[in-house]
């Protein structure tokens, strides 16, 4: 992909699940990388490169009959899981399968109604399904007690990768892209101090109690329990928030994916057991989410014009911090990859930062 580097050899959302359903597939788009998926009928779900290995063109075209992904062209014949060509009907007899002919397939599991994708970087050779069992876990909001709800929710951002992360850890945008009378004023802006710690792969704004000025959380206090929240951005791009209230929770992870150089999605993925038994909770929480999303969107999609004419920028401290961090994060990451070498974490222990907001 060209533009801002991306980072390879991780999980990333492709798209919701339940799209893939009764021998259809689906095809997204992830770090600039064109994928075909589907369901087998085992229930196993694949993502596949879109391409046929033959001449190229996107297996989305072909069939799939719920075990086999066959090539419209000249009706090559896939096991999706795996990639592995199992027949060339051309092939006249005594002409053998040639044993080694493979698509690009990439591990895809199911996780909170998405379909997780690991995207190996280009060119680092076919991931066997053996060798799948030593991935990292797929990340999801975590989870706090057996019975819980559950809401996603997402929007196409114009953006590079990178502005759509640290749209998403910028705290100084809220009372002004946010303002409304259920979330906060522009009269409540006030000075805040938060802690930051340094955690694998990331940052945490440590637990603290939540903005007084947010009725959301001031909602909250009708159970009558101390409320704490944590934050934590984690590479290549995800954000949990996790807020407790005695054995109340509401937690998300919100994740922003490389789609191509100059444009990215946001998804947001929220569980709680508050409020579980209020009727249409569901509904409530996904339409403030909905309203709360698209005000980033919009903002973003205004973004996009005046970064179309590549004009200056700055970051200012303390509020642009966790950009500078997700920046310095990122390079170490890569640089690690290049070298293969562990990773310097930039971060040498906890900070206070603080800003209005
Ligand atoms: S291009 Fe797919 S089988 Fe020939
Ligand atoms: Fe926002």
């Amino acid at each position: 992909m060209t533009g801002t580097p991306v980072l390879y050899n991780d999980w990333y959302p492709a798209l919701r699940s339940d799209r893939l359903q009764g021998g259809r597939m689906a095809t997204a788009m992830l770090l600039g990388l064109p994928l075909v998926l589907g369901r087998k009928r085992n229930g196993r779900i694949f993502a596949m490169r879109d391409a046929c290995p033959h001449r190229g063109i996107p297996l989305s075209c072909g069939r799939f009959d719920g075990d086999a992904v066959i090539c419209k062209y000249h009706g090559w014949c896939f096991e999706p899981e795996s990639g592995q060509c199992m027949e060339i009907p051309s092939l006249a007899s005594g002409q053998d399968h040639p044993r080694k002919i493979y698509s690009a397939a990439f591990p895809c599991v199911e996780g909170d109604g998405y379909a997780w994708v690991y995207v190996p970087k280009p060119g680092s050779g076919r991931m066997r399904l053996e060798g799948r069992e030593g991935l990292p876990p797929v990340p999801e909001p975590p989870k706090f007690s057996a019975r819980f709800r559950t809401a996603h929710l997402s929007a196409d951002l114009p953006c590079d990768v990178d502005h759509g992360i640290i749209g998403l850890m910028d705290p100084a945008h809220g009372p002004f892209v946010h303002q409304a009378w259920w979330w906060r004023t522009r009269r409540s802006i006030h000075e805040k101090k938060k802690l930051f710690e340094p955690i694998a792969q990331g940052f945490r704004m440590s637990a603290h109690a939540p903005s007084a000025n947010s009725a959301p959380y001031r909602l909250l206090g009708v159970y009558g329990e101390p409320i704490r929240t944590t934050i934590d951005f984690v590479l290549p791009n995800r954000r949990y928030e996790t807020l407790r209230c005695g054995d109340r929770w509401f937690s998300s992870l919100t994740t922003v994916t490389p789609v191509t150089a100059g444009q990215c999605r946001i998804d947001v993925c929220a569980a709680w057991n508050v409020f579980y038994a209020l009727p249409f909770a569901t509904a409530i929480a996904r339409f403030f989410g909905k309203r709360f999303v698209r005000q980033d969107q919009v903002t973003m999609i205004q973004q996009a014009e005046g970064l179309k004419f590549n004009p200056p920028l700055m970051l200012i401290d303390d509020a642009d911090r966790p950009a500078k961090w997700y920046f310095a994060l990122k390079r170490a990451r890569l640089e690690a990859e290049e070298t293969g070498r562990p990773m310097a974490h930039p971060m040498e222990g906890p900070v206070t930062l603080s800003w209005r907001s």
